[in-house]
């Protein structure tokens, strides 16, 4: 059925993966993807479906809310799926308010729109909004977080994607506004903004940089190759029931400092360096105020009722990630200049950060 779709944040890591999915997989349908190109955008993400006729590009922020309108009224969306977000914890203690009004007022623009624009007619609508397992807070050494673990955020970051869950939610109950929501585990892969951990690191390592763990490195986080991520959200954008949130994950959890261990190890082995040269870039900094200890996700509710499960093991998607990083240098080197080295300096060797 011939769809206009609203895609925000395409340009960014995980949306670029999502756009690319849908343009190819779906001609009837049409694609908008909205974004503002901070400096996590990026269209050379989407190079492979630029030119196709089914896919559109639309640079404008979520916070204007006339433009938001404005696109809604000109374009007449059947459904949003919503990424755009400011996504880096760190930079949300540095700068909060930005992630206030991306990640509260976009979204409530965005829900404003939608409320408007399908005030009459909500069948076959959907809003879909992206969001991460950090909106529970952090576990202790065991268990996992369910769909009903209650909500207890710790940065700014994920008060912030709360905030925003929680008024998509309050919009379903008094409005009436089809919507489902995903709550989903740390993503790596292809195309990610070389701030977070893995990116980050094997940056380090390519340029031979220090290795920045924070604290003792003992801290888990459960990783899901992006591309599975993607296909968990066309599973459930056609099949997810209205009102639901899934949360998707990869029962996959590493503490930061075997993670970075094996990385390591893994580098040295493409970059034919002898053993161990990597480990030595190892080193231990202060740690990030707030830092939550543990995520994990039980996943099991989006695999019994929507058949959805990783398909990627962790070295396989470990390795792939690697090596389009080495394949990509140009790509790499082209983000890691500009604005990026005056954050690189404040959050890792002016010694003020966090
Ligand atoms: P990202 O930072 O790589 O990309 C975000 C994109 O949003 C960028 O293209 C950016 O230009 C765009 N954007 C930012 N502010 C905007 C604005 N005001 N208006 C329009 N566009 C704007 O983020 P990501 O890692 O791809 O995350 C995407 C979504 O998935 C976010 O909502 C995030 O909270 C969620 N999420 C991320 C992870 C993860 O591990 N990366 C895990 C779970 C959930
Ligand atoms: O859990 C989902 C979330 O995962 C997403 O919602 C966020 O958008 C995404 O950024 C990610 O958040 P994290 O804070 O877990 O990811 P990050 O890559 O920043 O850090 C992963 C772990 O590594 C965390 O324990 C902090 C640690 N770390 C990170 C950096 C950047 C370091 O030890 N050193 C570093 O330099």
């Amino acid at each position: 059925m011939k769809k206009n779709i609203l895609i925000t944040g395409g340009a960014g890591f995980i949306g670029s993966h999502v756009v690319n999915l849908f343009v190819e997989k779906y001609s009837d349908y049409q694609i908008f993807n909205l974004d503002k190109l901070t400096y996590a955008g990026n269209l050379e993400n989407l190079k492979e479906v630029e030119s196709k006729s089914n896919y559109t590009f639309l640079k404008g922020d979520i916070v204007d809310e006339s433009y938001i309108n404005s696109i809604f009224f000109k374009y007449k969306f059947d459904a949003v799926i919503h990424l755009a977000a400011e996504s880096h914890v760190d930079r949300s203690i540095t700068n909060p308010n930005e992630f206030v009004f991306t990640n509260v007022i976009g979204t409530l623009n965005l829900l404003n729109a939608a409320k408007k624009s399908w005030a009459n007619d909500f069948e076959d609508k959907l809003f879909y909004h992206i969001s991460t397992d950090e909106v529970y807070g952090s576990l202790g050494d065991t268990g996992f977080f369910l769909e009903d673990t209650p909500y207890s955020p710790n940065s700014p970051y994920s008060a912030s994607k709360a905030s925003s869950d929680h008024l998509v939610r309050a919009y379903g109950e008094t409005f009436k506004l089809p919507f489902v929501i995903t709550n989903c585990s740390n993503n790596y892969g292809p195309n990610q903004f070389p701030e977070k951990l893995i990116p980050l690191f094997i940056n380090n390592i390519i340029t031979k940089k220090a290795l920045p763990v924070y604290g003792d490195g003992n801290y888990t986080r459960d990783w899901l190759y992006v591309v599975d991520h993607a296909i968990a959200i066309d599973n459930v954008f056609h099949n997810g029931v209205e009102g639901e949130t899934y949360n998707i994950g990869g029962f996959n959890e590493w503490k930061n400092i075997d993670l970075v261990t094996l990385l390591c190890d893994l580098m040295d082995a493409k970059l034919g360096l002898s053993k161990s040269t990597s480990r030595e870039l190892i080193t231990y900094v202060k740690d990030r105020p707030g830092h939550d200890l543990r995520y994990a996700i039980d996943a099991s509710k989006i695999k019994k009722e929507l058949g959805w499960e990783p398909s990627v093991t962790f070295e396989e998607g470990l390795s792939k990630t690697i090596d389009w990083y080495l394949d990509n240098d140009v790509w790499l080197s082209n983000i890691v200049s500009g604005t990026y080295k005056d954050y690189y300096k404040n959050q890792y060797e002016t010694g003020n950060s966090n």
